[in-house]
């Protein structure tokens, strides 16, 4: 495995050239567009690395699926899904134009920036910084790495540029689909989109959820079997925005993604995946990190469909 890693590292590394870093959260383009890493956790509790698989970067949106996890297990599946729906958009990450023109009510899914807004809203605790906490120790259970925390300089950046993001929540707030204080919830939101992590750490998540909850290293159960499949599978319809459906069809595997390079995936039964590039394709994937899963995945034969 590590040899073939090596190899997928290594075959992919000129697709860097053809995107661009994140620079609309101006601290994200201080990354170096060269850093490719990869990480495989298999069910067994083993671990594969290759390239800069060590080399720390923010989740961004990989912590949509942490704050649905969490959101659901405070408020169960049926509250959630009655105020984010579960429909793909077929629109970029941070769009605004369905908030007004359709579905009035709610945002699309839990993936979208506006729909992570709300999910993140539903987090029980009574400041922002017991929800984050939240966000925190749960991001540390399931990744079994007790060091993970917040970059605070990406925070700052991404906090004083957020204009976008507040637009949206503000928007939901004069709808109701958002309820409580805006900006209470955007500092969670931003707080929760700069947790450091590194390619283990989201191998670990998808290998988690490959194990439809449980996690690998010490059998824990984190989450129910139920609620691991309506994550993965909203991570098959949603999780890299309007790439999703090219998404499935090349590589076929459970994935979501962040613009700070990094994409979570999980095999179901099989493995969990991080991998980390953060030069990213006009979507805000990582494009050599889609091209390093799609040659794993052909590799491997890991597409689920
Ligand atoms: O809200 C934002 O714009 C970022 N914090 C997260 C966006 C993101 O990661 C989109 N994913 N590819």
């Amino acid at each position: 495995m590590r040899g073939l890693l090596e190899s997928v590292i290594e075959n992919n590394r000129g697709f860097a050239m053809d995107g661009k870093v994140a620079s609309y959260i101006p601290l994200l383009s201080k990354a170096d567009p060269n850093h490719l890493g990869i990480c495989v956790t298999t069910l067994d509790g083993k671990e594969y690395t290759a390239g800069d698989s060590s080399v720390k970067f923010t989740m961004q949106s990989i912590s949509k699926v942490i704050s649905l996890m969490v959101a659901i297990l405070d408020n169960g599946t049926k509250n959630v899904f009655s105020r984010v729906g579960m429909e793909p958009t077929g629109d970029g990450f941070n769009s605004i134009v369905n908030l007004e023109t359709k579905n009035y009510n709610k945002p699309f899914n839990p993936m979208i920036n506006a729909g992570a807004i709300v999910t993140s809203s539903l987090i029980e605790g009574s400041s922002a910084e017991e929800k984050i906490d939240k966000i925190l120790s749960f991001t540390r259970k399931i990744t079994g790495n007790d060091s993970i925390n917040i970059n605070e300089e990406i925070y700052l950046s991404e906090k004083e540029t957020g204009d976008r993001n507040r637009a949206l929540a503000y928007f939901m707030k004069g709808n109701k689909s958002l309820r409580g204080d805006v900006e209470e919830v955007l500092e969670v939101y931003f707080k929760q989109c700069s947790i450091d992590v590194c390619c283990s750490d989201i191998s670990r998540i998808g290998a988690m959820l490959a194990n439809d909850g449980v996690l690998p290293w010490s059998g824990e159960r984190v989450i129910s079997r139920e609620v691991s499949r309506i994550v993965k599978t909203i991570m098959v319809t949603c999780g890299m925005y309007d790439e999703s459906g090219e998404f499935a069809v090349h590589i076929g595997i459970p994935s979501k993604s962040g613009v700070g390079g990094g994409i979570m995936a999980s095999v179901p039964k099989r493995m969990g995946i991080g991998v980390y590039g953060p030069s990213l394709d006009e979507k805000g994937n990582s494009i050599a990190g889609i091209k390093m899963l799609q040659e794993l995945s052909r590799e491997l034969d890991l597409s689920i469909f």
